[in-house]
């Protein structure tokens, strides 16, 4: 015990000396701060053998839980027969990926490039709208979160992360999410694409209201304007589909991938487009690379969740556990109206909205003394999400009902 302690007063000095002050500060807001050491399906062990329930799930990474044995199995026998790629051949792997992509995603997308991260795949997407469509101008909407590289935090609707940076790249308009009259003002024939999340991840678990997206398709195509969806965190099986899109029956020019593409395992990144989109690379196939992207080890563990996901039912079963979860949370807001505002969401991808910052903070650190790990929302510092694996059994989201139970009612004695 002793000696682990130490190991943890070490990690936070070398985590202000080395990595951020701030940083680390930031991260001891659960009491005298955890390191992970291991982690399996929803759990996560700390150096003192503490065990955590995890419902911030890597916000959306862990859809197949920690270190899921069979995309482990899979990553493990890559590593030893071809961990990365020579770039001069043929890689296999990476276009069994591209066909299982294609065999899933709605639409004729049917075209993948691969890449290694959220903001990476949002980066070659605008480029592609650009390439493709001849034009500059781009749409994005307030309070949406599309990474923090250059390009995709020029289409990030968060000032606060803006500001710092500015001037972004040009032309970039932004409008509110889910306001169809401020869209249709704002699309017309100049625009080359509105990217859009379907579900609102770190602007506080906003799903797209009704008519919404499939309008937004409909201005698009009428515009020649491409629509991109940003899949990231809500994509593969998370809100209940496979792709978030398919409860709209819309489909989208491009859908960017990451988090949950690499099985939990692996980071990975993915552009979906469609043959028209792809059409702009003709006789140019080098214009958009990228080193790692595609790699043999993302690509084994984005075939193998791919294909987890659709043996084990996995989007049903998060359209399943994700309704359970919100009746539940629905009961705790009546219970604690003075804590919870709101509770909403798609599948398993669900916000607890507070009544303020300070009872979001207040309640995430409450929660880890319950052993329950969760997040707020980047955008929205009042909103906790909640994105715990698809596979998580029904007696761990009881446990974790319990676990708010318990800390609402801590956080009344104290008020
Ligand atoms: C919807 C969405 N797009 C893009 C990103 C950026 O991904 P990354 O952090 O892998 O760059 C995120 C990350 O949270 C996201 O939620």
């Amino acid at each position: 015990m002793e000696s682990n302690n130490q190991e943890l007063h070490e990690v936070s000095r070398l985590y202000r000396q080395h990595i951020s002050p701030d940083l680390a500060r930031l991260m001891k807001f659960g009491g005298p701060g955890s390191l992970e050491v291991s982690a399996r399906d929803c759990r996560v062990t700390d150096h003192l053998g503490r065990v955590y329930l995890d419902f911030a799930g890597g916000y959306g990474v862990f859809s197949l839980g920690h270190a899921h044995p069979e995309v482990v199995a899979a990553v493990t026998e890559q590593l030893q027969k071809l961990p990365l790629s020579s770039r001069v051949l043929l890689n296999p792997q990476q276009a069994y990926l591209a066909r299982d992509l294609a065999q899933l995603a709605p639409g004729t997308l049917q075209y993948s490039f691969f890449c290694n991260s959220g903001a990476e795949a949002v980066e070659g997407a605008l480029k592609l709208a650009r390439l493709a469509t001849g034009r500059r101008r781009l749409l994005a909407c307030h309070n949406s979160y599309h990474g923090k590289t250059l390009g995709a935090l020029s289409v990030t609707g968060r000032e606060k992360y803006r500001q710092p940076f500015e001037p972004l790249i040009p032309e970039v308009g932004f409008v509110e999410f889910g306001d169809l009259d401020g869209l249709r003002a704002a699309v017309d024939d100049q625009l080359a694409a509105f990217i859009v999340e379907p579900v609102l991840g770190e602007g506080g678990i906003h799903v797209a209201p009704a008519g919404y997206l499939s309008e937004a398709q409909r201005l698009c195509r009428e515009h020649g304007v491409l629509l991109i969806a940003d899949e990231v965190q809500c994509g593969l099986g998370r809100t209940g589909k496979m792709f978030a899109v398919e409860h709209w029956g819309v489909e989208p020019d491009l859908i960017v991938l990451a988090k949950a593409l690499g099985g939990g395992v692996v980071p990975a990144g993915a552009i979906l487009g469609t043959p028209a989109v792809w059409q702009a690379m003709k006789g140019r196939p080098l214009l958009h690379t990228s080193t790692f992207g595609g790699n043999p080890l993302a690509c084994v563990a984005g075939r193998k969740t791919l294909e987890i996901l659709q043996r084990d039912g996995l989007p049903a079963r998060a359209a399943e556990s994700g309704q359970w979860l919100l009746t539940e949370l629905e009961q705790l807001r009546q219970d604690f109206p003075q804590l919870i505002a709101q509770v909403r969401g798609l599948g398993l991808m669900i916000g607890v909205e507070c009544t303020g910052e300070q009872h979001a903070g207040a309640l995430i650190s409450e929660l880890l003394k319950h052993q329950l790990l969760a997040v707020y929302t980047l955008n929205q510092p009042k909103v906790i999400r909640l994105e715990p694996p698809l596979t998580i059994a029904r007696s761990d989201l009881k446990l974790a009902v319990d676990a708010f139970r318990a800390s609402l009612s801590a956080l009344l004695v104290v008020r």
